[in-house]
């Protein structure tokens, strides 16, 4: 295994394992993996090992020992009654809420934690809107190394705050929203007070990048037209056509899926610059959505997810909060499976692309749902039917029941 770290946008080699952007030109980084090595494997050869972030442990810029809770391995459901409602030939959900913390975060994390205790960092850090900060903790607690995180005052879901608290982190409510919290967090790492393990670290997205390769392994390697997913920080979608790339340069397959992203709709500077067709985009200033995995206006890896959406053939678009809870429900209700709002976006996402006539029905399509329901009980309560309050008798419960 040999990497280099280079400058996404201008192409120099970046040394210091520690920094997060390009020193001369400010741009984003990313880990450019040698893939010469790699010709000579087979996925048969990996297949031999549990199915797992790390059973593609030749991707992965590591040598020595890893920090890991066993992530990654996430079912492939097939969803066929969701399929024939839809009225689309093939639909899969890859449920990431089935990782150790509840959400894909876990696949970055246990890359990002393994390079931090590599490198000898004496503390990790992030800005989260709550799935990050619930993986960091639960990572850094395996890693032993103590743990800062930065969270938006009022806008994280309790299940993923009551995790980051439960595994020890370190907690600050910053009164700000994502894009705040993530300024401060970045500057504490510029001056030393920790690594920092958001998603502009460039080793995290390569633990990402698994994602791609377990699609594509559970799939025995059929490329699906289209990979749907929800996009905040937009590092995910950047990972996962990184992974898709990755087995293209091997020649594993043919051809890269069309990168699809859904965004809330008070919350798409992505979505705004792919309707302009600008490979840039412009900061929302005041993001709000129901899905606050997804509140976010100035995401750091956009230039990346755009990137992913043009090269793929992709595309972009929108949900509103009442479109994203619809669609929530409809996955649980019909296919049995809980995922979080920004996690549903994926799903209605299809639901409107095939009804804008953006979308065949003929394609074989994965939506990527990111959390588990449990992340956040508050909005099923507050968007569900709240139960029937009955005396404790069967009479009673009976006359209900009619
Ligand atoms: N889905 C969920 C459940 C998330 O938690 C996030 C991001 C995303 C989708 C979007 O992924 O940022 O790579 O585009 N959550 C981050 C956090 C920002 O702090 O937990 P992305």
């Amino acid at each position: 295994m040999s990497y280099e770290v280079k400058c996404w946008e201008c192409g120099r080699s970046v040394e210091d394992p520690f920094l997060n952007t390009c020193p001369v030109c400010g741009g984003v980084l990313d880990v450019r993996m040698d893939m010469e090595p790699l010709k000579e494997l087979e996925p048969a050869d990996l297949r031999k090992r549990p199915i797992g972030v790390w059973r593609y442990r030749e991707f992965l810029p590591v040598s020595g020992s890893v920090v890991t809770l066993k992530e990654g391995g996430t079912p492939l459901y097939p969803c066929n009654i969701l399929s024939d409602k839809f009225g689309v030939r093939s639909m899969h959900v890859k449920f990431e809420g089935a990782n150790p913390t509840g959400s894909f975060k876990d696949r970055g994390m246990t890359m990002g934690v393994t390079k931090a205790v590599e490198i000898g960092a004496k503390a990790v850090g992030c800005a989260s809107t709550g799935n990050t900060s619930a993986s960091l903790s639960a990572y850094a607690a395996k890693s032993g190394l103590p743990c800062v995180i930065l969270l938006p005052d009022g806008y994280v879901a309790a299940g993923k705050l009551a995790q980051a608290i439960f595994y020890g982190a370190r907690i600050f409510q910053v009164d700000g929203n994502f894009d705040d919290a993530l300024r401060i967090v970045r500057e504490l790492s510029e001056e030393g007070y920790l690594y920092l393990l958001n998603s502009i670290n460039p080793f995290r997205p390569e633990g990402q990048k698994t994602l791609a390769f377990e699609i594509l392994d559970q799939l025995d390697y059929k490329v699906p037209d289209r990979v749907i997913l929800p996009v905040g920080n937009a590092a995910n979608i950047w990972s996962a056509y990184k992974g898709f790339r990755e087995m293209m340069e091997l020649g594993w397959i043919d051809r890269i899926p069309m990168m699809t992203g859904i965004q809330a709709e008070g919350s798409a500077p992505i979505v705004h610059a792919f309707d302009r067709g600008d490979r840039d985009f412009v900061p929302v200033e005041d993001p709000e959505t129901v899905a606050t995995a997804i509140r976010i206006g100035n995401p750091v890896s956009g230039k990346k997810a755009l990137h992913a959406i043009y090269e793929s053939g992709g595309t972009a678009i929108t949900l509103t909060d009442d479109e994203i809870l619809e669609a929530q429900r409809l996955l649980g209700r019909t296919e049995g499976v809980g995922v979080e709002p920004a996690s549903a976006a994926s799903v209605g996402g299809l639901r409107k692309l095939i009804d804008m006539g953006n979308a065949d029905r003929d394609e074989m399509v994965v939506r990527v749902c990111t959390g588990h329901v449990l992340k956040d009980p508050d909005i099923i309560i507050q968007s569900c039917d709240a139960p029937v309050k009955c005396p404790a008798d069967t009479e009673a419960v009976k006359r209900f029941l009619v």
